[in-house]
C-alpha cells in the first residue's frame, strides 16, 4: 500500500459488492409490471402510506408470530423510519434510554425531536440491565432504542438472557422499545438470538432495512408496529411525505421474489468474514494492549484504546497518519471525550484494514 488515505470513518457496505446488474434487472420487471403504480402517489396496490402492499405482505410473512401486514410501515430508510417513530411517540421534554455508546445520527434524531437522552452502559453481552432497572424505578422514560445485533458502534451482541431482563422491564415499566436491527441476517458465527419482538410484540417496534442486505441506495428500511399505534403513525408518515419512494420497492420486491436475497447476503457474508478475521489477526498481533469485543457478524468492531489514549489524541494525528474516523464521542450521549473507536472492517479490504492497524499501532 502507498501513503494513501485510509477512510475508517463509514459504515457502508463496499462499491464492488452492489448487486449492480441485478438490481438493473428488477428495476426493468418492476416498471413491466406495475410501472404506473409506481410511479403515482397512491393505486390500487399502494393504497396507504404504509408502501407497496407486495413488499409489505412478504416482510409480514417473513416475521411470522402473527405480524400483519397492516402494521407494517415501508419508509426512505431506516433512518427515516426511526424519524418518524421517535416523533410519533415523543414530546419534547420526554425522557429516553440508548445504549451508550449507540448510534449517533438515533441519538441526534432523539435529540432534535427534544428528549432527554440518558444512555445506558454497554456491557459485553448487551447494555447494563441493573443500571437499567434503577433508571426505570427512579423515572418515567418513554422509550429505550437498543440495537441487540452487532451493534452500531461496538459490535456486541444482547444476550438472550438480557433480552428478556429488557422485554419484562419495559411491560413492567410501560416504556416502548424500539430494536434497531439492519444486520440481523449478517452473522458470521454462532446461533440467531430470539428478537426482542417475538419476546414483547406488544412493546416493541421492530425495524430493520436493505440498506446493508442489498443497497443503501435503494433507501428502503421498514418496521412493524403494535396495532395500538398504527394509527399514530401512519399519520405522522403521511404528513411527512405523503408516500415514500414507492419505485424503490417495486424493485426490492422484485429482488425478493427472484430469491435473489439469501444468494445475496451469503456473497457479502463470504466477504465481510475475511476481513473480520483479518482484522482481529492485526489487532491481536499489533495491538495486545488494546481490548475489544469479538464480534459474531455485521459491520463493526468497537476498540477500547490503551494507555489512556483518548479519540481526541488520535484526531489530532489523524492527518499525519492519514487515516480519517468518525467522531467518537457523538456516539456517547453523556458527551466528553472518550477512549473508543470504531473499526468499520466491512468497508475496508483486508490490505486496508492491515495497514491502518499498523498505522494506528505506530501512533499509539
Ligand atoms: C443501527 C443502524 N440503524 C440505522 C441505520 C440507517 O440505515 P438506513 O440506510 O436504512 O437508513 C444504520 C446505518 O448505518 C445503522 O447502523
Amino acid at each position: 500500500m502507498t501513503n494513501e488515505a485510509i477512510d475508517m470513518s463509514r459504515g457502508v457496505p463496499p462499491t464492488d459488492l452492489l448487486p449492480t446488474e441485478k438490481v438493473k434487472e428488477c428495476a426493468m420487471s418492476a416498471m413491466d409490471n406495475f410501472g404506473r403504480s409506481l410511479l403515482q402517489y397512491h393505486s390500487k396496490i399502494t393504497p396507504t402510506v404504509q408502501g407497496f402492499q407486495p413488499l409489505m405482505e412478504l416482510l409480514a410473512d417473513e416475521m411470522g408470530n402473527g405480524a400483519k401486514q397492516e402494521n407494517v410501515l415501508i419508509g426512505n430508510g431506516s433512518l427515516d423510519v426511526f424519524d418518524i417513530l421517535t416523533n410519533s411517540l415523543v414530546e419534547a421534554g420526554d425522557n429516553v434510554l440508548v445504549e451508550s455508546p449507540s448510534y449517533d445520527r438515533s441519538i441526534t434524531t432523539l435529540e432534535r425531536a427534544g428528549c432527554n437522552v440518558t444512555g445506558v452502559p454497554l456491557e459485553e453481552d448487551g447494555l447494563d440491565t441493573g443500571r437499567l432497572a434503577d433508571l426505570v424505578e427512579e423515572k418515567n422514560f418513554k422509550l429505550l432504542y437498543i440495537i441487540p445485533d452487532f451493534q452500531n458502534p461496538s459490535g456486541i451482541t444482547t444476550s438472550t438472557k438480557k433480552r428478556n431482563e429488557v422485554t419484562e422491564l419495559a411491560e413492567e415499566h410501560d416504556f416502548w422499545i424500539i430494536e434497531d436491527s439492519p444486520y440481523y441476517k449478517l452473522r458470521y458465527k454462532g446461533e440467531h438470538k430470539p428478537r426482542m419482538w417475538d419476546l414483547s410484540p406488544q412493546k416493541v417496534l421492530y425495524m430493520s432495512s436493505f440498506s446493508k442486505l442489498i443497497a443503501p441506495g435503494l433507501r428502503i428500511g421498514w418496521t412493524i408496529i403494535p396495532e395500538d399505534i398504527n394509527e399514530k403513525v401512519l399519520q405522522y408518515a403521511e404528513d411527512s411525505y405523503i408516500t415514500p419512494s414507492i419505485l424503490s420497492q417495486g424493485v426490492v420486491y422484485e429482488f425478493l421474489q427472484r430469491g435473489w436475497l439469501e444468494p445475496n447476503i451469503e456473497k457479502l457474508k463470504e466477504s465481510y468474514v475475511v476481513r473480520l478475521n483479518a482484522l482481529l489477526e492485526n489487532l491481536e498481533s499489533k495491538m495486545p494492549e488494546a481490548s475489544w469485543a469479538e464480534p459474531e457478524g455485521g459491520f463493526f468492531v468497537g476498540l477500547n484504546l490503551p494507555g489512556g489514549t483518548t479519540f481526541t489524541d488520535l484526531e489530532e494525528k489523524s492527518e499525519e497518519l492519514g487515516l480519517n474516523f468518525s467522531d467518537s464521542r457523538k456516539f456517547f450521549p453523556e458527551g466528553g471525550d472518550v477512549n473508543f473507536l470504531r473499526i468499520p472492517f466491512c468497508t475496508l479490504s483486508p490490505e486496508e484494514i492491515e495497514e491502518s492497524i499498523s498505522r494506528l499501532k505506530e501512533v499509539l
